[in-house]
């Protein structure tokens, strides 16, 4: 396989995986969070198949195509924990699909980041029933790991569904 044809078939295994969460969440109620503008490619697909949903974009620095970039009252600019923090009290609704694609280029920092400071950031903001997907590895205690569209690296990507948010915090607030 050419180093194109590995490319297309991970761009179409990406497209694939955001097309079957968006079918998957169907009219159940909640926003759309991205992690991760970068050139706006996933943002850009995500408004095209969910056109009424509410995307919120988590970015530090925005660099996209100047047609890819959401209005002021849709962006977090900055660090994406801070972002995340502040969108608990700001978001009309908790999150039904999540798209995380933050990657920093350095394998170990983005596994350690993802498992112990993202995945306790998104925990507060998921409603039941909501689809994560993740270029990385998260710790979201109770949720269940989907299978990945074929052709996708096992590494590449990572989809979670949380089924009910509030059971899994229950044995936790018992124990404290
Ligand atoms: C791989 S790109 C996203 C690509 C995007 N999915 C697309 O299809 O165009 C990752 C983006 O995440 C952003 N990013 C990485 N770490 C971040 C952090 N801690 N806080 C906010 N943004 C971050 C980077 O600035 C970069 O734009």
């Amino acid at each position: 396989m050419s180093r194109l044809d590995s490319a297309i078939r991970r761009l179409q295994a990406q497209r694939q995986l955001l097309d079957q969460a968006a079918l998957d969440i169907g009219s159940m109620e909640g926003v759309v969070l991205e992690l991760g503008l970068g050139n706006g490619r996933t943002y850009d697909h995500l408004r095209s198949i969910l056109p009424n949903r509410d995307i919120y974009v988590f970015e530090r620095e925005v660099q996209a195509h100047p047609d890819c970039i959401p209005d002021d009252a849709h962006l977090f600019l900055g660090d994406v924990i801070e972002g995340l923090n502040r969108a608990q009290k700001t978001l009309s609704a908790k999150a039904i699909l999540v798209h995380a694609d933050l990657g920093t280029g350095d394998p170990q920092e983005s596994h350690d980041f993802a498992k112990n400071k993202l995945s306790a950031a998104i925990i507060p903001l998921l409603a039941a029933g909501a689809h994560v997907l993740c270029d990385q590895q998260l710790l979201l205690p109770g949720a269940t790991k989907l299978p990945l569209p074929k052709g996708m690296d096992a590494d590449r990507y990572h989809a979670y569904r949380m089924d009910d948010p509030k059971n899994v915090l229950k044995p936790v607030l018992k124990a404290a």
